[in-house]
């Protein structure tokens, strides 16, 4: 088993934590409570047919351990446990506490959420519970220390789940309990109440505050809230899950200090309601939970941009995949069931980007309750089915992979810039466009680069630029002083840096930057622009380059850059639209305009081949092609998302096939292969 250093600041640097799994971590959330008895004994049959080697147990279960106020049965649990460690199996086990008992809502309604229109969540869902509750703490707080010192000795244990998916459904509450903790936070962070009127610009419309007792969240009004207001809100809820995850941390800790703990973030094709590269500083392992849209065609690029998103999270350690689905899940408008392949296919584009573990929601397709008709690992039909027959193929080439567990993706020399701040603030003013959606632009470009094999991070404007020759800052709405300083650092140092339209627009209160457009990186780029002019969902205008802008354009003035596309068309008909400015030994090109697919690709082709950034292998378009070094080898991973056979140059021994591979190596279509690289490898 590996040893791993934790993340997490509670702990002295350095603190290292067995890996839950030996090798690549396989398996799913485990709900065994739904089912009698004998079916236990078929699932770990069929668990270790499979090669499943983790579990995450009891995640919804606390009405059945704490059946009444401070009265436990734990009998169920212990017989999960023990047959599981009986068969070899691991378990991440769960604090019960994303689903309080009946019980508890019964007796304490004011735990629950409150909706911005004043209505209190009923019980029936999970996650009924909002994080300033001070009741809600007690329960939860006393429910994980009974959990950990009944099992934090147990053999099977190897990890620490808290909750789950903190912030899913309860991510906003709106209740006075919530109003009271969002003045505490509102004072810590601005100290007085005029430097909040300041921040925010409550001139607008008289809404001066006299004192914190007047500030009020972001309840339903009349329009829209103050966007300095909303982004605090956001701040302050994500904080306030963060906090309730650290007390639950805390007891863990104290009861058992040998177990590394986690909690699933949510990392999908959206900017996310919690903060969670903060988050990613107070959890042992990252791990992450990641469901595909069944009707996005370019869906399995989405998912490399979020894995991709997640590894930078992790700061490039090894993380979790804690949840996906083996096929169709049952929350979206049509549930499509994965093709033939898919699964895999997800499973080891995680991998290829450092994931140490294929983990799913769940085991076994329940016939009751409010997920009836999400796959599982075994589905309603049984284990002779295609679905299980994959699963079990999947178990296999993980274990087949084995070695690769610890290895590591590299630092890329490109990186783009994403931060959840920028996203909320974005989404918490009213914006010139609807049809602009903070996430697009920068998995567009992902899938620039990706299409060509060209490495790459997705890190926050914090982080530490060193090394990255080639930066991409996407509809970075909001910007500090301190990170567009420190870009136009790095870019006077050598590095190619675009920015582009809605970018720097917005300081961190949420205010606009006069004097034009992107206010933070006007002087870096050498102009700004007068005026937005976004599109109508029909409308798209020429560049005289040859590409086609849709969703936005922008009134641009040059200061000081040479203009490399203008605008060919409409009210900007020969305006600059694609500027690049020489900066010191690097270039800060801007881009005013949502350009097409080829042309965007045209643009970071040029930069990174400034850069002098080779692709990570010469193979054809079709094939995600990732790498990950260990300390004795280095594996190149293929996956093949294509209809067609598609080469990758490369040799050593492919890890799925176990076939030697000499030179060139043809992945089938929708097949994948994961090389060991080196002449004798
Ligand atoms: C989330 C939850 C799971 C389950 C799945 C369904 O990821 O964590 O409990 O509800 O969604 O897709």
């Amino acid at each position: 088993m590996h040893s791993f250093i934790s993340h997490s600041s509670d702990l002295p640097a350095g603190t290292r934590f067995d890996w839950p799994s030996d090798g690549i971590a396989f398996g799913g959330d485990y709900n065994p409570e739904q089912w009698p008895e004998e079916v236990w004994r078929e699932d770990v049959e069929l668990m270790r047919r499979a090669g499943v080697t983790t579990v995450t147990v009891g995640v919804f279960s606390w009405g059945l351990l704490e059946v009444a106020d401070g009265v436990y049965e734990w009998d169920r649990m212990d017989r999960v446990l023990d047959l599981l460690h009986a068969n070899g199996i691991g378990v991440d086990l769960a604090t019960p506490t994303a689903a309080p008992p009946v019980w508890l809502l019964q007796a304490h309604p004011e735990i629950a959420p409150v909706t911005e229109t004043g209505v209190r969540y009923a019980q029936g869902g999970r996650l009924g519970w909002h994080p300033s509750s001070a009741v809600f703490r007690r329960y939860a707080l006393r429910m994980v220390r009974a959990l950990a010192e009944r099992y934090g000795t147990h053999p099977a244990v190897r990890m620490w789940h808290v909750g789950n998916e903190l912030g899913n459904e309860n991510h906003r509450s709106y209740d006075p309990e919530t109003a009271a903790a969002w003045r505490v936070w509102l004072e810590r962070r601005y100290g007085d109440v005029e430097t909040v009127n300041a921040a925010w610009g409550t001139e607008f419309w008289g809404h001066r505050v006299g004192s914190f007792a007047e500030i009020e969240p972001p309840r339903f009004s009349s329009t829209a809230h103050n966007p300095g207001l909303a982004l605090d809100f956001a701040r302050f809820t994500s904080d306030a899950l963060l906090a309730h995850y650290e007390a639950e941390r805390a007891v863990l800790r104290e009861v058992t200090p040998r177990l590394p703990i986690t909690t699933n973030f949510m990392v999908m094709n959206n900017p996310g309601t919690d903060d969670y590269a903060r988050w990613a500083e107070e959890v042992d392992i990252v791990a992450n939970d990641h469901y595909t849209i069944g009707s996005d065609p370019l869906r399995h690029r989405e998912l490399s941009f979020s894995a991709d998103r997640v590894r930078g999270m992790a700061g490039g350690r090894p993380w979790l995949l804690m949840e996906h689905s083996t096929s169709a899940v049952n929350w979206q408008s049509v549930n499509r069931a994965k093709s033939p392949g898919e699964m895999t296919r997800n499973s080891l584009a995680h991998v290829a980007r450092g994931a140490d573990g294929v983990l799913f929601f769940q085991w076994r397709a329940s016939t009751a309750g409010a997920e009836q008709f999400h796959s599982g690992m075994v589905p309603h039909a049984g284990a002779e089915t295609r679905q299980f027959r994959e699963v079990t193929e999947l178990g296999a080439t993980l274990r087949a992979l084995a070695e690769v567990q610890g290895s590591t993706v590299p630092r890329a020399r490109v990186a783009i810039l994403f931060d959840t701040e920028a996203a909320w603030a974005y989404t918490a003013a009213r914006t010139p466009s609807d049809l602009v959606r903070i996430v697009d632009l920068p998995r567009a470009v992902h899938e620039a680069l990706s299409a060509r094999h060209i490495a790459v991070d997705v890190i926050r404007p914090q982080d530490d630029l060193t090394g990255y020759d080639v930066v991409v800052v996407p509809t970075l709405y909001l910007a500090r002083d301190a990170d567009a300083a420190k870009l136009a650092a790095h870019t006077a140092s050598g590095a190619h840096v675009v920015v582009s339209y809605l970018s720097g627009v917005v300081d961190e209160h949420n205010r606009v930057r006069p004097g034009g457009y992107p206010g933070a990186f006007r002087e870096l780029l050498g102009v700004h622009a007068e005026e937005f002019v976004p599109l109508f969902a029909d409308e798209s205008v020429a560049l005289d380059d040859g590409s086609t802008a849709t969703l936005w354009t922008e009134r641009l003035v040059v200061t000081d850059a040479e203009v490399l596309a203008r605008y060919a068309d409409g009210d900007l008909a020969g305006l600059p639209a694609l500027t690049r400015r020489t900066v010191g030994a690097g270039t800060a090109s801007y881009l005013s305009a949502r350009i097409d697919a080829d042309a965007l690709a045209r643009l970071v082709q040029d930069l990174v081949e400034r850069a002098g950034i080779a692709p990570i292998a010469r193979a054809d378009a079709g094939l995600e092609i990732t790498r990950r070094v260990g300390a004795d080898a280095s594996y190149l991973f293929a996956i093949n998302h294509d209809g067609e056979d598609r080469a990758v140059d490369t040799s050593g021994v492919d890890l799925v096939s176990g076939r030697a591979v000499a030179g060139r190596l043809v992945v089938p279509a929708g097949g994948v292969a994961v090389v060991r690289e080196g002449a004798n490898a």
